[in-house]
């Protein structure tokens, strides 16, 4: 095994400079989130089986999936990349070996902090890059996502090929922080660069969700369709924020032709986010007095599958919530104790899960339960601490329309219209908050305020129908 550089200068260990090139191909499909990576990395594993950093990309790919038998798959690709020992290997690729390594072992700090230290090294490892930013998102710090890229940005070349893909994951790390004009003209710039950048069409998706730029919104996301649609499952979570914008103009009809054609067409990949997606829409379509049918149902055997994965709390709230709503008890009970054992393993994400992650699990059964009262307490005790379980500010808002509905639901009229007038506050385009909002004053015998709360949700609809 001989010692090469890519067109970055970046050391690999490899048996001929073809492969090399390979991994760079590798590299364009893993960036663009195209569905050939795993194809592309077999044939090259094919011709070159101990290929140091082929064979650490295919345990970083297996971990990056989530389930519970890949993660098994990592850990012994992990185990004998390391048996193998580093001496022989360059720097750059034994800290990779290492993060492989201690990411199996759900530390998820400090494998961060081991792609943090590649990225000082070397500032462009786009690996080290994506999976840093991969584990920022999850942890729910988008602070650490927009500094890690920071970092980094000075030394990409506007001309180089992946540039914007870089200024994409900047600009969605951006609208986390808040910084929605920085985010949009930065998404913008990638998009116009390769519109086939599905990340960075989402990055503006996001500006145009939390400016509440509904119409807009689809638009942007329609049509660029012919461009993004090609890249892999991620394509769904791009309908997924299509739903969100139908679902504020109350046109729940496509919202759920789009569930049903899309969002649900390819549950047998499992790839995490499809269901995530999935279950996130049909709670939200209930919220909204929407009848959604046997639809439960059709999500409960994929969930099944993955109720003993232990890689990210937030995916596995999204399983829970269709355990419950299909009323599926001994599935819930069995997911319940392994959320339990999950909460005392100490590992990063078990951490997580104890802080927050077990409220919120126990506020989504009471809540299918009946008891409203308790799934109250629940998220009210742990509302500030949502961002903890990682996914993005418009994902997780889902539990602070739990909290409102739940609010409603235990007759804590006071707290709902507290709840009401937040979220009027912060959205207020939005029909659902005002609606609760009128709600909430009618319970209270509030009858003028209630009836402006209710014209206000009715100028809207109409506003966005006109
Ligand atoms: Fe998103």
């Amino acid at each position: 095994m001989e010692t090469y550089r890519d067109s970055q200068g970046l050391e690999y260990s490899a048996s001929s400079s073809a492969s090399i090139e390979r991994f760079d191909d590798l590299m364009s499909s893993f960036m663009g989130y195209k569905p050939d990576v795993g194809m592309k990395l077999k044939a090259l594993l094919k011709d070159d089986p101990s290929m140091p950093m082929a064979l650490c990309m295919k345990g970083y790919l297996a971990k990056m999936m989530g389930l519970k038998a890949l993660h098994e798959r990592a850990l012994a690709m992990a185990e004998t990349l390391t048996g193998n020992g580093f001496d022989r290997l360059g720097h750059r690729e034994a800290m990779h070996i290492k993060a492989l390594e201690v990411w199996c072992s759900g530390d998820l700090e400090k494998t961060a902090s081991i792609w943090e230290q590649i990225l000082l090294h070397y500032p462009l490892d786009c690996i080290a890059l994506r999976l840093a930013y991969f584990n920022h998102f999850y942890s729910g710090d988008a602070r650490r996502m927009r500094d890690s890229l920071m970092r980094v940005l000075p030394f990409w070349e506007q001309a180089h090929p992946y540039y914007h893909y870089v200024i994409g994951l900047y600009a969605f790390a951006l609208e986390e922080c808040g910084e929605f004009e920085l985010a949009e003209r930065y998404g913008r710039e990638a998009v116009a660069v390769n519109p086939q950048d599905a990340w960075s069409v989402h990055a503006v998706a996001h500006v145009m969700e939390s400016q509440e730029r509904h119409q807009e919104g689809i638009d942007w996301i329609v049509n660029l369709e012919p461009h993004w649609s090609a890249v892999n499952n991620f394509r769904f979570h791009l309908h997924w924020h299509r739903c969100l914008f139908h679902l504020e103009k109350g046109e729940h009809e496509q919202v759920l032709d789009i569930h049903d054609q899309l969002l649900v067409s390819d549950l047998d990949s499992d790839f995490y986010l499809d269901l995530c997606n999935a279950a996130s829409l049909l709670w939200r379509l209930e919220l909204h007095g929407v009848e959604i049918g046997g639809r439960w149902q059709v999500l409960l055997e994929a969930a099944k599958r993955r109720i003993e994965d232990r890689d990210l709390v937030f995916a596995s709230l999204h399983y829970l919530m269709v355990i419950v709503a299909a009323g599926d008890c001994q599935s819930t009970k069995s997911m319940m104790d392994q959320f339990r054992h999950w909460a005392d393993s100490g590992d990063t994400q078990g951490q997580i899960m104890h802080r927050v992650g077990m409220s919120l699990a126990n506020a989504l059964i009471n809540m299918r339960q009946g008891k409203p009262d308790q799934a109250f307490q629940s998220l009210a005790g742990i509302r500030y601490e949502y961002d903890r379980i990682g996914g993005s500010i418009a994902q997780r808002d889902l539990f602070n329309m739990m909290l409102l509905d739940a609010a409603g639901q235990a007759c804590r009229h006071l707290e709902m219209r507290a709840l009401g007038a937040e979220r009027v506050t912060l959205r207020p385009q939005s029909r659902w908050a005002w609606l609760q909002y009128g709600q909430a004053f009618k319970h209270l015998q509030e009858q003028v305020k209630a009836k402006e709360a209710f014209d206000q949700a009715l100028r809207l609809y109409s506003n966005s129908h006109d």
